[in-house]
């Protein structure tokens, strides 16, 4: 039987990724064709506790479908993570009667709503929209294609003038604690070396690897390596163990940083932004709540927001294996 849902409000958190708009878009629409009033929250959960919210119709959400960041905006918001925080977002639910909540953003955002959906009773549904790909239960993550052809088509810039020069590159791209767009894009940019959290991060191996790549002749190189806890972290520390160690190399940084969050979204995050919205939507009129909306085979799914949030996304091993043969 079809829940009857009252209204539904839609809000992105944490860090934009391409591909937000276009899931706002789809979240709206599908509520105003289903006869459902939808609110759009601004700044993530700030926007709840301090009562910034405007109702949206179909034409509130025109011409968004390729942009990147997001119209919401979006903002980590500390005193949501206080049950005081979220008794306040609570109580502006309440005054505009939302009863449904369909939250687009990462690990933290997605911990928001199920603490919400558990303390509070409010319905929610969580879209996956972070570059990082580090959700369990979807292929991908929101944004993610977006950043990694971002950072490929930045890495062949780098290429070109890296071989110019012969000289090798140390490239840090982002992913927080996960290693997917540098695996990823790594390939995909033809890097030599690629360095992520999942493999322990070696510098020794680092080292042997620079060594045979010299010995069979190649005269610059891309290193890929995954960010560290803070930006700069790891690649900074890579870079100066290896002119300690093998002074020769003519060495440069780059740290692509936050241009892998924007831009506008490839079309494959334009098409899985609006099945995610339109299925979220769904997911709520059935009575759905507290999961996160995913994509597995080509299918919408769902899946338990606490089991989305913990572990991490798998890397694929055929991935790390056919890195390391091609990079030879
Ligand atoms: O989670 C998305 C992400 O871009 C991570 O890859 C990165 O570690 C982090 O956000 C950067 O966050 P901020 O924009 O708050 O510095």
């Amino acid at each position: 039987m079809a829940y009857k849902l009252k209204k539904i409000g839609v809000l992105t958190s944490g860090g934009d990724a391409p591909g937000m708009n276009a899931a706002v878009r789809a979240v709206v629409r599908s509520a105003v064709y289903n006869n459902i009033e939808c609110f759009g929250i601004y700044k993530g959960y700030e926007g709840l506790i301090i009562d910034d919210l405007v109702k949206l119709n179909a034409r509130g959400v025109n011409n968004i479908v390729n942009k990147g960041g997001t119209i919401l905006k979006s903002a980590r918001c500390v005193e949501f993570r206080s049950k005081e925080g979220r008794t306040k977002a609570k109580a502006t639910l309440d005054k505009y009667e939302i009863d449904s909540l369909v939250v687009i953003g990462g690990n933290g955002s997605l911990t928001g709503a199920m603490l919400l959906e558990e303390e509070h009773g409010i319905k929610t549904i969580g879209i996956p929209g972070t570059i990082d790909n580090d959700l369990v239960g979807t292929r991908c993550t929101l944004g993610y294609d977006t950043a990694l052809n971002t950072a490929v088509s930045a890495i062949d810039k780098i290429r070109d003038t890296a071989s110019s020069h012969n000289r090798l590159f140390f490239i840090e791209v982002m992913g927080k604690g996960s290693g997917h767009i540098a695996l990823n894009a790594g390939i995909g940019a033809g890097a030599e070396e690629v360095l992520i959290p999942e493999q322990g991060m070696g510098l020794d191996r680092l080292l042997d690897s620079l060594k045979k790549s010299e010995k069979s002749g190649k005269s610059s190189s891309i290193i890929v390596v995954s960010e560290g806890d803070k930006i700069g972290d790891n690649v900074f520390k890579f870079s100066s163990h290896i002119e300690k160690n093998l002074p020769h190399y003519e060495i440069r940084v780059s740290i692509l940083g936050h241009i892998q969050r924007g831009g506008s979204p490839t079309c494959f995050d334009r098409v899985l932004a609006s099945r995610m919205g339109v299925h979220a939507v769904d997911c709520l009129m059935s009575g759905q709540s507290n999961v996160m909306v995913g994509i597995i085979d080509d299918k919408m799914v769902t899946v338990p927001i606490d089991k989305a949030i913990k572990g991490g996304q798998k890397l694929h091993e055929d991935l790390v294996r056919v890195c390391d043969i091609i990079s030879i």
